[in-house]
């Protein structure tokens, strides 16, 4: 979970690299480092911490050649040291990774046996070492990283730069490796954003690809048959520019706001262009969909608009449990596959079983020409543009609404979906407004700062909104937060509630009668003793008695529980600004979970 950038061209490379990082920070924050070359010589620069402008960096050299990373740790702890790139013995290359060697203690062990010595506990620097090992023999530079690259266990991706040739070499497996082509030279990066404001046009890298990347010329060749290779040059239908905060003082907040566009993006689809996947659902036996995280509460609320709406036998799995589900699981049945980043680990995994086993697999992915949508039979995009903070808001609405969307088209009502969904982002304008985020802030946020544990209890069309608005409050703020089906309240949950504890109840309109009957009076119950109670959802019931606060959200059917996660994202922000945490970092998270 580490991200790779890397550029050879006729700009300068320094800053080039400094800012693709930057936008790669998402996927690890604990360290950075760049390399670059100058007559033949590498120079590196290493920090802990944020990538930051940092004056030391100037003192690197312009050069037209380098590569950088940024480092979530995995193997050793946080220091210069462990940062990447890691430089050889004799210091004519360096690498940077991103992956997981898995039979790192064993290749460790020979090397050690060997002679070799470490400087840093990673397992990146058992790369260098057996490269160099390969090198020993009297192989050529890129036929040693071949060679050691096939022995390594696990998803790794490394580029590597070789200061006597000024040549980068990468290859990729598991984790993506995109090249950008642009007229002032060759791109390489975790992810097509990351070079977004220079070139829409991209190839993305299969599986043991490896790039030679020399000057403006690249080559492709599979290390595995030996083959070269000139894959088709693609062109993305977005080029962001700016990835920036504007008037806002964090990502999320921006990321929260902009749900009123992006819930529309993601729906930006026809009939036409949907009906492939609606036919395949039609004709399979049962629908399973995978995601972890939030991508696995979108996926629970993507099953229940399924079956509610379109009568189709859908149920989520989360992508860590699917071994348990293969004895079940059938070639008649369709995976549809949920992920913001499209290279989560837990979810590529369950999915390369599937395929194997006959399934036809479905996704909805917001980054474009990732590991899962490249092995999805049905490929779709939420398009929300670069989600930027570590914590999913407006991605989670993308997806839950794109499956509304979906199900209301298996039953024969898109248009009716079209205009519900044109109403739901037309009235969200009641919460974003200056008085609701004050409330929110100054009254809800500043009750809960003292707080150390919530309960959020839902049901129906809410019942993965309380999930994940507890995963949303917990990300950012720190707090322990548990959301719960309001039916387990008297099973067990009850016997948590003192005087003063918070209780968040998601209130559905009474079209959702019996749903609304039992979150009613389970908040009743919880206020019987002493519970801190706040409500969310329909504004019928914001003037009863039993709420303490209670932000209205607009309930356009079954969509309401689409605007009903908004109040937990804005919770979770107001409550962290409060408390003065990294919003769009938080502590040990990254954005995209690459490895398992
Ligand atoms: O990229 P994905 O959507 O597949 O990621 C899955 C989870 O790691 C992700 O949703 C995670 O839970 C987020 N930090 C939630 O805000």
């Amino acid at each position: 979970m580490c991200g790779i950038f890397g550029y050879s061209g006729n700009k300068d490379t320094n800053d080039l690299v400094f800012n693709g990082l930057k936008r790669l920070e998402y996927r690890g924050y604990d360290s950075w480092g760049i390399a670059v070359l100058d007559e033949n010589k590498i120079h590196q620069y290493k920090d802990i911490g944020l990538v930051q402008q940092n004056p030391d960096l100037k003192k690197l050299p312009k050069s037209k050649v380098g590569i950088g990373h940024t480092r979530w740790a995995t193997h050793g702890g946080v220091t210069k040291t462990n940062a990447h790139p890691h430089i050889s013995t004799t210091k004519d290359f360096t690498l940077v990774q991103n992956g997981m060697v898995e039979n790192f203690d064993t290749l460790k062990k020979e090397l050690k046996e060997e002679g070799y010595k470490f400087k840093s506990q990673t397992d990146t620097e058992v790369i260098v070492k057996m490269v160099e090992r390969e090198l020993k023999k009297g192989v050529s530079l890129k036929k040693a990283l071949m060679i050691a690259f096939k022995k390594l266990e696990g998803r790794n991706t490394v580029a590597l730069l070789d200061a006597k040739s000024d040549k980068i070499y990468a290859i990729k497996n598991g984790s993506p490796l995109v090249i950008g082509v642009a007229k002032d030279g060759i791109y390489l990066a975790s992810d097509s954003l990351s070079f977004s404001p220079h070139t829409k046009k991209i190839i993305v890298l299969d599986d043991y690809d490896m790039v030679e990347i020399d000057g403006k010329d690249y080559v492709i060749e599979n290390i595995k048959d030996g083959k070269k290779k000139k894959p088709e040059v693609k062109t993305l239908k977005y080029q962001y520019e700016d990835i920036d905060k504007g008037k806002y003082p964090h990502f999320m907040l921006k990321e929260i706001v902009e749900q009123q566009k992006t819930i529309l993006y993601a729906t930006d689809y026809s009939e036409k262009e949907l009906e492939p996947l609606v036919k395949q659902i039609k004709k399979s036996r049962k629908v399973y969909l995978l995601g972890a995280g939030t991508a696995g509460f979108a996926a629970g609320q993507i099953a229940y608009f399924l079956r509610t709406i379109a009568n189709v036998d859908a149920m989520e799995i989360k992508s860590y449990e699917f071994k348990s589900y293969l004895p079940v699981i059938s070639p008649k049945d369709l995976i549809i596959a949920i992920s913001q980043s499209g290279e989560t680990a837990d979810t590529i995994e369950p999915l390369e079983i599937l395929k194997e086993k006959g399934c036809k697999i479905a996704s909805i992915v917001n980054m474009y020409g990732t590991t899962i949508s490249r092995m999805s039979d049905y490929e779709y995009y939420t398009n929300a543009g670069p989600e930027i903070c570590v914590a999913s808001t407006k991605v989670f609405t993308a997806q839950s609404a794109w499956g509304y969307l979906l199900s209301m088209t298996l039953a024969g009502k898109y248009r009716t979906a079209k205009g519900k969904l044109k109403k739901l982002t037309k009235s969200l304008d009641e919460i974003f407004t200056k008085k609701s985020f004050s409330y929110i802030k100054n009254k809800i946020g500043k009750t809960l700062v003292d707080k150390e544990h919530f309960f959020i209890l839902g049901k129906g069309e809410n019942a993965a909104i309380a999930y994940e608005g507890a995963l949303k409050i917990k990300e950012i703020s720190y707090k322990h937060v548990e959301g719960f089906s309001a039916g387990e309240l008297k099973h067990g949950v009850i016997a948590l509630i003192e005087k003063g504890t918070p209780v968040i109840g998601i209130i559905p309109s009474e079209e959702h009668k019996e749903d609304n009957k039992d979150l009613i009076s389970g908040m009743e119950q919880v206020k019987a003793r002493g519970a801190l109670t706040i409500g969310i959802g329909a504004p019928e019931f914001a003037d009863l008695e039993i709420f303490d606060y209670y932000i209205s959200t607009p309930q356009i059917n079954t969509l309401g529980s689409i605007a009903n996660v908004i109040p937990f994202q804005l919770i979770s922000y107001f409550l962290s600004v409060l408390l003065g945490n990294n919003i769009d970092k938080p502590r040990n998270l990254a954005k995209s979970v690459t490895v398992k």
